[in-house]
């Protein structure tokens, strides 16, 4: 079994999709099931992490033992994560926040009619990249990307970009990773170096991603 080696650590984890309201019964969503994020849930806990679970609508159980915030919209998922910030050491976002959201969301349901309907999506917050820019020095940023082509590259630049610690990078297209699956492969990018991992459960991309986590928190507290 793992060593505790997060005891006391406190971590932030965002999960799932959000599901975007345009009327009582309709909404626009994405394909995540919030399987990665349950997972660094479970990790962290195993690891004796104290674990804040920012979760959008999933099937998932989050595991006993994690403190669970349960929100359906982007603009929820921001709020709830912006509350608990300041008292979390390491924030990952694992989540598929919607870009966009409806513009208006009518309180009655929409009635068919001739001819096309239009919709206005306006952008939601980008929580991570806000999260980049408010975080102290001392607590580490992890995203998450999720692409179909040039992943590394675009990977490098959200690193930068969100001013996040460590990007997880995943090719989406690529069979046995991406969403709906139990496993992914990815490249931890970080500013010191890019590892490449082999297709592994989506718990052993955790428990590697918490690894590197603990390594760059020590790498700071040494300087
Ligand atoms: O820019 P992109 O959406 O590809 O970045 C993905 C990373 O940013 C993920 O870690 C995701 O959770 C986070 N993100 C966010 N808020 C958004 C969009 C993405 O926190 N509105």
């Amino acid at each position: 079994p793992k060593v505790r080696d997060l005891e006391g650590v406190r971590v932030l984890i965002t999960a799932g999709r959000n599901n975007e309201p345009l009327d009582p019964v309709r909404f626009i969503t994405n394909r995540s099931t919030g399987r990665m994020g349950y997972a660094l849930a479970e990790a962290a806990l195993a690891r004796g992490a104290d674990v804040t679970l920012v979760s959008g609508p999933s099937g998932l159980t989050p595991p006993s033992g994690v403190r669970t915030v349960p929100v359906e919209t982007g603009l929820e998922m921001y709020a709830g994560v912006m509350e608990h910030l300041d008292a979390h050491d390491v924030i990952i976002g694992a989540a598929a926040v919607a870009d966009y959201r409806p513009k208006e969301r009518s309180t009655a349901k929409i009635k068919k009619k001739d001819g096309p309907l239009v919709i206005e999506m306006v952008r939601n917050p980008d929580i991570l990249l806000e999260v980049g820019q408010r975080k102290r020095a001392d607590q580490v940023l992890v995203g998450f990307a999720a692409e179909t082509n040039d992943v590394l590259e675009n990977a490098r630049g959200k690193l930068q970009r969100k001013k996040a610690d460590l990007f997880v990078a995943n090719d989406v297209s690529r069979e046995g990773a991406g969403f709906g699956t139990d496993t992914n492969i990815v490249t931890l990018i970080d500013r010191e170096r890019e590892v490449d991992l082999p297709l592994m459960s989506k718990r052993d991309v955790a428990d590697r991603v918490l690894d590197r986590v603990l390594e760059l928190r020590l790498e700071r507290q040494d300087v």
